[in-house]
């Protein structure tokens, strides 16, 4: 067990060899759960599968030590970010581009055409808390320099905490969570969302508000806190005393803020690191190229036509990040899900009947790192080939918003869209 959890890329690698590419599950013993996984060859009946089977809440139910148990029982935040924000990005993607334009500026200098030494993960961590806290929180809260550093605190206490307690008895989660300073961290933060919380609670009590917590116009206002509080208190009717309100919505800010301060941070650091590593000549002058001719032709601005432009199968933007993220994927396995049916879940080829409590999941490292799939460079036999995709059919079937059998860096679940 100690050998798995030390050596664990490699146990993948070999199972995944022996077992996966002969369309079986194999078995892993792991300290906090027995992981099954699953072949590739299983993917779409494993997303078929119904969510009283194989759950995702299941699987990180961790998260109610750190954020509270009503994160995950009335989980309608990832339900918002896909009904609410999602549509409204079009309007948003200027609030983003302001954002990075803004972070870039601070850290390189505005009139500087030097190079300068940046440490990237860092960078990506505060740029991604920057982008969410502006959507939520809006634009003076988001550049001011206390509030950003707590947003950066508390989505790194969250990893390092959620490694923790995976390996900690239950009744000892709840001790060191308190121990920690999250709590603290927890309380500045709501101290300084508070008054924008009140501000659209008032509102929407006083005003006649949309009360199904949906949002169909762009935004006018410079946030989207209206748009979560009415979706907060349409879900939660027992929600009637404001500092329950503003805890709530604090909590749901964070769980927001933790989606993008996680496999984005990684992936945006990532690819700049893969970007400085290759020779200039190699990929540079296309990419910025291909960048500066779309944003042109789109008048200056970005919008979903042009970034959906940068991943057409000729163009060399979108295949440099899928290939970025194929090699780096930021978990070795993805897609975990718990088995919730007290019957147990029988598996796609029918072989078993997993019991309740199993956690399956998907080797994505292995299967992102399959020779057969993806060749070395014929060059230098290096794994990392920036235009890998362009122009093949690969392109195609690896597209760079979706899974496939054989690109499973946003999960493999009903939770893509
Ligand atoms: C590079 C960027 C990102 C990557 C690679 C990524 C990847 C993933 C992955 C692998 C999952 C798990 C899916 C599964 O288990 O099948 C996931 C879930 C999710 N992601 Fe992302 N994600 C990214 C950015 C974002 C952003 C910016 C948002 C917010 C707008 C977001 C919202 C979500 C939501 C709501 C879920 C479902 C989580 C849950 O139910 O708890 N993701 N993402």
């Amino acid at each position: 067990m100690v050998a798995n959890i030390l050596n664990t890329r490699e146990v993948l690698e070999k199972g995944y060899k022996k077992y996966s590419l002969n369309d079986k599950a194999f078995f892993i013993p792991q300290l906090e759960a027995n992981n099954i996984l699953i072949p590739p060859a299983w993917i779409k009946a494993y997303k078929r599968a119904p969510t009283s089977d194989l759950n995702l809440d299941g699987a990180i139910e961790d998260i109610r030590y750190l954020l509270g148990p009503q994160i995950r029982q009335n989980s309608y935040h990832i339900e918002w970010t896909r009904d609410s924000l999602t549509p409204l990005m079009p309007s948003v993607l200027d609030w983003l581009h302001e954002e990075i334009a803004d972070s870039l500026d601070q850290v390189l200098g505005k009139y500087n055409h030097d190079f300068q030494k940046v440490k990237i993960f860092p960078f990506s961590l505060s740029l991604n808390c920057r982008i969410a806290a502006r959507i939520v929180v809006g634009k003076p809260l988001c550049r001011d320099v206390k509030f950003q550093h707590l947003c950066e605190q508390h989505s790194q206490l969250l990893v390092v905490l959620s490694m923790i307690l995976k390996f900690l008895p239950t009744w000892c989660k709840p001790l060191v969570v308190r121990l920690s300073t999250l709590r603290g961290v927890q309380r500045q933060i709501t101290d300084l969302v508070r008054p924008l919380v009140l501000e659209s609670y008032r509102k929407l009590k006083l005003g006649d508000q949309d009360s199904k917590g949906t949002v169909s116009e762009p935004p006018e206002e410079q946030s989207l806190m209206d748009s979560l509080v009415r979706t907060a208190i349409s879900r939660t009717p027992s929600l009637t005393v404001e500092e329950d309100v503003v805890h709530e919505i604090t909590m749901r800010f964070l769980s927001i803020l933790f989606l993008f301060s996680g496999s984005p941070t990684l992936t945006v650091a990532n690819m700049v690191l893969d970007l400085v590593s290759e020779p200039r000549e190699l990929y540079f002058d296309a990419l910025r190229s291909e960048i500066t001719s779309v944003f042109e032709k789109y008048g200056g601005r970005w919008t979903l036509e042009n970034l959906k432009e940068l991943d057409l199968t000729d163009r060399y933007v979108g295949c440099f990040i899928k290939e970025s993220m194929r090699l780096r994927p930021a978990a070795f396995t993805i897609a975990g899900r718990k088995v919730i049916n007290p019957r147990g879940y029988t598996l796609p080829d029918n072989s078993a009947t997993v019991p309740l409590g199993s956690y399956l999941t998907l080797p994505m490292y292995a299967i992102h790192h399959d020779q057969n799939h993806y060749p070395p460079r014929t060059e230098d036999g290096s794994d990392f080939d920036g235009f890998r995709f362009k122009g093949t059919e690969n392109n195609e079937a690896v597209p760079l918003v979706g899974s496939s059998e054989t690109f499973l860096s946003w999960g493999a679940g009903r939770h893509i869209w």
